[in-house]
């Protein structure tokens, strides 16, 4: 069932998404080669958002350990937060959900470590762009596959894959709501969107192959043949006039 918000409530996600966009944009500056492990920013991500007011969504659910997820290089998504040391040229994808007066908001950028390649640099670029011509087509009387449809055409032209097994999501008064958004599909089909829809677009782009697998963490998701990938998530409110992002500061 997909649970339709009201103004208010979106107001309620857009300060939740506020305290993600500005946390996200912290940690994205504290990312150096060498120095910066991802237990120091898991900590400096709990304390901004604590100080803000909110408490961290991943921290406790169905057991992950941490308040980001640190996913570096072939690492896709869920990656936790070690003792790892940042390598120059290395890529990370920062992902950060807050809940804030009952309601979550979830964002995640990628970011190079130092200089990166330019063919690294060219993976990042795509996969925001994608998110951001999947977002334009949330849209009242559209599609949900729309959505997916355009993200994967966009990928696919410049060469690479989306990965299939992991989805963007409702969201709301829990982190995952109903319904289920994949960044591939048939653009024209699946659930009409309306006005008062709150998603979470997330796509997940591989260099290689679209095929993951999971390490023996059972977390951290990783690409099957080692080879990049990036991601990119907003928070984005389907409005009368359009599309509206919550995740920004
Ligand atoms: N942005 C991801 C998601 O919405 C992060 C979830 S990590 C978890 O699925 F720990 F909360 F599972
Ligand atoms: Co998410």
């Amino acid at each position: 069932m997909v649970r339709i918000k009201s103004p208010d409530e979106i107001e309620k996600m857009r300060r939740a998404g506020r305290v993600v966009a500005r946390t996200l944009q912290e940690l994205a500056q504290a990312i150096r080669p060498g120095k910066t492990t991802g237990e120091e920013l898991d900590r400096l991500a709990e304390r901004l958002v604590r100080e803000a007011g909110g408490t961290p969504s991943f921290k406790g659910y169905r057991g992950y350990p941490k308040s980001i997820c640190l996913s570096i290089n072939e690492q896709v998504v869920h990656g936790i937060p070690d003792g790892r040391v940042l390598q120059e040229g290395d890529v990370a994808s920062i992902d950060l959900g807050v809940k804030l007066d009952g309601f979550h908001g979830d964002a995640a950028v990628t970011v190079p470590v130092g200089s990166i390649s330019a063919q690294a640099d060219r993976l990042l670029k795509v996969t925001r762009d994608a998110l951001m011509l999947g977002i334009e087509m949330a849209r009242p009387g559209g599609h949900l596959n729309d959505i997916g449809g355009a993200v994967q055409a966009y990928v696919e032209k410049h060469g690479y894959s989306v990965v299939r097994e992991l989805v963007g999501h409702g969201i709301g008064r829990e982190l995952h709501e109903d319904p289920q958004v994949p960044n591939f599909g048939k653009p024209g089909t699946g659930l009409r969107l309306t006005s008062g829809m709150t998603l979470a677009i997330e796509p997940m782009v591989n260099e290689g192959t679209h095929r993951v697998t999971s390490l023996p963490d059972r977390w951290t998701v990783v690409t099957a043949d080692g080879k990049l990938s990036a991601h990119f998530e907003h928070t984005v409110a389907i409005c009368e006039d359009g599309p509206k992002v919550l995740t920004e500061p």
